[in-house]
């Protein structure tokens, strides 16, 4: 294009040729500037973000967007602040690059804070930008995407740039199940400006280069006394492994952004619209006897519930989330047959996939999303229970559990149980149990469903028969025997309509996938209301 624009040049000067309207050479110019991603001559900036592993905006957008699909709305959009250090430097684009382009030709609504420029702070120019991008992406069904790489509010414009922040959430909490909302951190968030990623479906993280903190480590030393590290205070595996705050965790941006490609293409534009569909696999007739050796029949040995999840997903391939935080559940999003669903698994090797205040956040949270996108559920169950204990009472597990009951409760997507060894107690009605309303249970024929087990349950009911008898040891034994009988077996359930069938375990993959296509055209509206009231 470069010698295109040579040429036309030098025509344009030749007698026999019109001159260039008035304009066009310096509009050519700054689109090879935009092109060439350096902005207003900002080259030590670009080098110093560059040193410190970290892209330019463009360059981000460059590898997230489909090639040459980039649309960019007001480049040259600067602020308009008059205060001291303001007034003499007003770059165009305002540290934010917006706009639209595709990802495997899907729209997709995107912006870029560029740190070079004011370190990507946010002021008036630069939050308008954001909305319009927000207005549009909601307008148009789209996605939209933030690349975040800011120091915060722009503190040369004051109370203009916290009303900016504000705009910003209120139009992201209006966009809350209309569109998918992803954020990805690239440098830092810091203060009010966490909240955006967090308002967010989906938080990226980069390892070493991005943070996010309500307060930096010199406020949290200032007032605690403690001295704390950007990456121990907010970085990637803090968010990723303690908070809960980011959803997925890479090491890199490349990875990052081809991950984020990866996860769009697993979800619908919008709450009207259906998850891109691939073709059928032929999930209804495949036949698993693996599944059967993954899962052990003692109900207390150890084995990864991926595992399974892999044996369900169509190419054994599932999108996890929060892999790292409140591992004892497991959420992913994968295909069963060509179609996009959600699965949600209690992980037994760790804490013996007990649910626990986290576990039950993480997985309200991904429930609610899929309800919300219109994403079936498939939930594998294999809980002992939620976790008993002077901390879990003290913490909110009641509040916390609670939260995942309403999630499921309240979600009319396809809703699938299939309960593949163990579901006692409480856990058993939260995990989609047939009473809160799943469409479809399914269980394995060594399963046991019951309110608890057998050495518990004879302890309760024959205390007194156990301390009279001659010998303890063996009528424990037999009452136990006979409890188990009785009640450790899916027949008992599936006998009174809370079980629909009792599975062969290689059929698991091929019954959940005739149970979605049964399910395909549920639709079930809710009750009359302005909103429920979330035990948040
Ligand atoms: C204006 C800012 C800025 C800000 C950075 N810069 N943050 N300008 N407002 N908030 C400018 C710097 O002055 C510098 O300009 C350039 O960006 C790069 O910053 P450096 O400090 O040189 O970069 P680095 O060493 O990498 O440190 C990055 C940083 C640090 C950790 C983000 O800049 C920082 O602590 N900034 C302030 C963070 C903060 O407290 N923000 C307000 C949070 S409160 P020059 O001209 O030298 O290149 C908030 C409220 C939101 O955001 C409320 C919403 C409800």
């Amino acid at each position: 294009a470069e010698t295109g624009d040579a040429q036309v040049i030098a025509l344009a000067t030749a007698d026999s040729v019109p001159a260039p309207r008035p304009g066009m050479p310096l509009l050519r110019q700054r689109r090879r500037e935009l092109r060439g991603h350096i902005v207003d001559g900002k080259l030590d900036a670009v080098r110093r973000q560059h040193s410190l592993g970290k892209l330019t905006a463009r360059e981000r957008l460059a590898l997230l967007l489909d090639e040459d699909s980039f649309l960019e709305l007001e480049p040259y959009r600067r602020h308009q602040a008059t205060g001291p250090g303001l007034a003499a430097n007003r770059p165009h684009t305002d540290g934010v690059v917006t706009g639209s382009g595709t990802i495997d030709g899907r729209r997709v609504f995107v912006y870029a804070q560029d740190f070079t420029l004011f370190g990507g702070s946010l002021g008036e120019a630069h939050a308008a930008k954001i909305q319009k991008v927000l207005d549009l992406a909601v307008a148009n069904g789209a996605p939209v995407i933030a690349l975040n790489d800011s120091g915060g509010a722009r503190i040369q414009e004051g109370v203009l740039a916290l009303n900016g922040y504000g705009g910003i959430f209120r139009r992201q909490v209006e966009a809350s199940g209309v569109i998918p909302q992803i954020s990805v951190i690239l440098g830092p968030c810091a203060g009010g400006a966490a909240y955006s990623p967090a308002l967010a479906d989906f938080t990226f993280m980069v390892r070493d280069t991005a943070r996010m903190y309500l307060t930096g480590p010199d406020v949290v030393e200032a007032v605690t006394g403690r001295r704390v590290s950007h990456e121990e205070l907010g970085g990637a595996d803090v968010h990723g492994s303690h908070s809960g705050v980011a959803t997925v965790v890479h090491d890199d941006e490349h990875e990052c952004l081809a991950d984020v490609r990866h996860l769009v293409s697993l979800l619908p534009s919008n709450y009207l619209e259906q998850p891109p569909v691939t073709a059928p696999t032929g999930a209804v007739e495949d036949y698993r006897p693996k599944l059967a050796e993954i899962v052990p029949s003692e109900p207390n040995q150890p084995y990864d519930m991926r595992d399974v999840f892999a044996e369900i997903a169509d190419d054994e391939e599932f999108f996890e989330l929060h892999a790292g935080w409140a591992r004892n559940v497991l959420c992913a999003l994968a295909r069963v047959d060509g179609r996009v669903v959600g699965l949600v698994g209690n992980q037994p090797v760790v804490f013996a996939g007990v649910l626990d205040g986290p576990a039950s956040q993480k997985a309200a949270r991904f429930v609610r999303f899929c309800d919300a996108f219109g994403i079936p559920l498939v939930s594998l169950v294999d809980v002992p229970g939620f976790l008993p204990g002077v901390e879990q009472e003290r913490g909110g597990i009641i509040r916390q559990g609670a939260q995942l009951l309403h999630a499921y409760c309240e979600a009319t997507v396809p809703r699938i149980q299939v309960i593949v060894r163990k579901a006692y107690g409480g856990a058993y009605i939260v995990m989609d149990s047939r009473s809160i309303g799943c469409d479809l249970s399914l269980a394995w024929p060594t399963n046991e469903i019951a309110v608890m087990g057998a050495e518990g349950a004879v302890n309760v009911l024959h205390r007194r028969d156990l301390a009279a008898a001659a010998d303890p040891a063996a009528l424990r034994a037999r009452l136990v025997a006979e409890y188990t009988e009785e009640y450790l077996n899916p027949q008992y359930a599936a006998e009174r309509g809370l079980v629909d069938d009792i599975i062969d375990p290689a059929e698991t993959r091929a019954a959940i996938a005739r149970g979605l296509a049964m399910l395909r055209e549920k639709r079930k509206p809710g009750p009359a209301r302005k909103h429920g009231n979330l035990p948040i």
